[in-house]
């Protein structure tokens, strides 16, 4: 069984290579490396001692799907390539609209022509509006998006959706991730964010590695247990699982059906920060600011459906996720660019 993975030198890509190649599935990877290193891709394979094949390119490059669909027989695709940087999409909208929903209808459009109808796309939690109830379940409402980001992955779902409306050959698992963090335990592999990180785990690690100064915690106010924003931080490498169960589920049935990717559990800034200086016995200091424009109170996942579908659920621990994440930093403090 082959799978073709998008994005497979990325962050999620990446751990999803390792479950993938010790599943015993033939793995290639398309990446155009605007946000990745093609060391990633080295570890991958000696982490496992497997090998992978690499097509460096575009997946809005035609030509370069149909040659990448003539050498290789695809059983499933995996379609992580995209655009993730929320306040970048709201500075320039048209590169994330352009890269997000043309390298989906590039990549359907050429699978339509060969035949091979199965995909799963990364999809995100962000696509849920801000006054639903928790936790968020799969037929909870989603749209009203604050950035160009999140409509990306809500116009993607659509655009799958309406596909396999359309034809009943198509098998479309969307997956809505929640807030992946940690790092495969060897710590080779790991998140390796450019520039200033936007997210909370990279933020801490460079903290404790000293890359940066302190954390700044985006308002302490809200209505949680300690006023501080909670979500559902998920274990990479779990993550990386639900995309091999997905991959069961998506050979076997047809459809378009929609996951939560996320652990059920809610835990805030500060449990975060005490959490990670507990476990790894490292100083993260930090300092309470304004709140960040359009972020949420609270966000986590009710994962039943996923459990009972999928037959997937997150097994890591908060301690686990932390260890890792550090772990991968501490090993690797200037990313794979050492
Ligand atoms: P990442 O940036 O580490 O990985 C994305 C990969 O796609 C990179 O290697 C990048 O070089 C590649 N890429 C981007 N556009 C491409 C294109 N047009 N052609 C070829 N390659 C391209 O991000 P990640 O955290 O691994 O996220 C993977 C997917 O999951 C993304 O679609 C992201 O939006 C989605 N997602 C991520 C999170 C998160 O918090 N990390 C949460 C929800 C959803
Ligand atoms: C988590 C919590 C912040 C950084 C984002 C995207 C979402 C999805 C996942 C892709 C919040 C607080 C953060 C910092 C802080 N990505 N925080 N100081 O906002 O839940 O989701 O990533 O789909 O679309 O919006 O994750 O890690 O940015 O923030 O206090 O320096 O940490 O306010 O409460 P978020 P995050």
């Amino acid at each position: 069984m082959n799978i073709l993975v998008t994005g497979g030198a990325g962050y999620i890509g990446s751990h999803t290579c390792v479950e993938l190649l010790e599943g015993d599935y033939g793995v290639v990877v398309i990446d155009n490396l605007c946000n990745s290193n093609p060391e990633s891709l080295r570890r991958v394979q000696e982490l496992t001692g497997k090998s992978l094949k690499f097509y460096e390119g575009d997946v809005r490059d035609e030509a370069l799907l149909r040659k990448i669909f003539a050498e290789n027989e695809i059983d499933c695709v995996i379609h992580f390539a995209g655009l993730k940087a929320v306040g970048e999409s709201v500075a320039i909208p048209w590169k994330y609209y352009d890269n997000n929903l043309n390298s989906t209808l590039v990549l359907t459009k050429v699978m339509n022509e060969v035949g091979m109808k199965n995909i799963i796309f990364s999809s995100s939690a962000t696509v849920y509006t801000g006054d639903n109830e928790m936790p968020l379940r799969e037929s909870s409402r989603t749209g009203n998006c604050t950035n160009p980001y999140g409509w990306t992955k809500y116009m993607t779902e659509q655009i799958l959706s309406g596909m396999a409306n359309a034809d009943k050959e198509w098998g479309i698992v969307l997956l809505r991730y929640f807030n992946p963090i940690g790092a495969h335990h060897s710590g080779r592999i790991g998140e390796d964010p450019r520039g200033i990180p936007n997210n909370l785990m990279p933020y801490i690690t460079q903290v404790a590695v000293g890359r940066r100064e302190r954390l700044n915690v985006f308002g302490n106010d809200y209505d949680t247990h300690d006023g501080t924003g909670v979500r559902d931080y998920i274990h990479v490498v779990d993550l990386a699982k639900g995309h091999v169960a997905a991959v069961k589920y998506v050979l076997e049935n047809k459809g378009c059906e929609v996951f939560n990717l996320g652990t059920g559990t809610g835990y805030s800034v500060l449990d975060m920060v005490k959490s990670f200086e507990a476990v790894n016995h490292v100083a993260v200091p930090y300092v309470i600011t304004d709140r960040r424009p359009g972020d949420l109170a609270t966000c986590y996942a009710d994962p039943a459906k996923s459990a009972n579908v999928l037959g997937w659920k997150a097994e890591k621990n908060l301690d686990d996720m932390c260890r890792d994440s550090w772990n991968w930093q501490k090993n690797n403090p200037m990313g794979y660019g050492e």
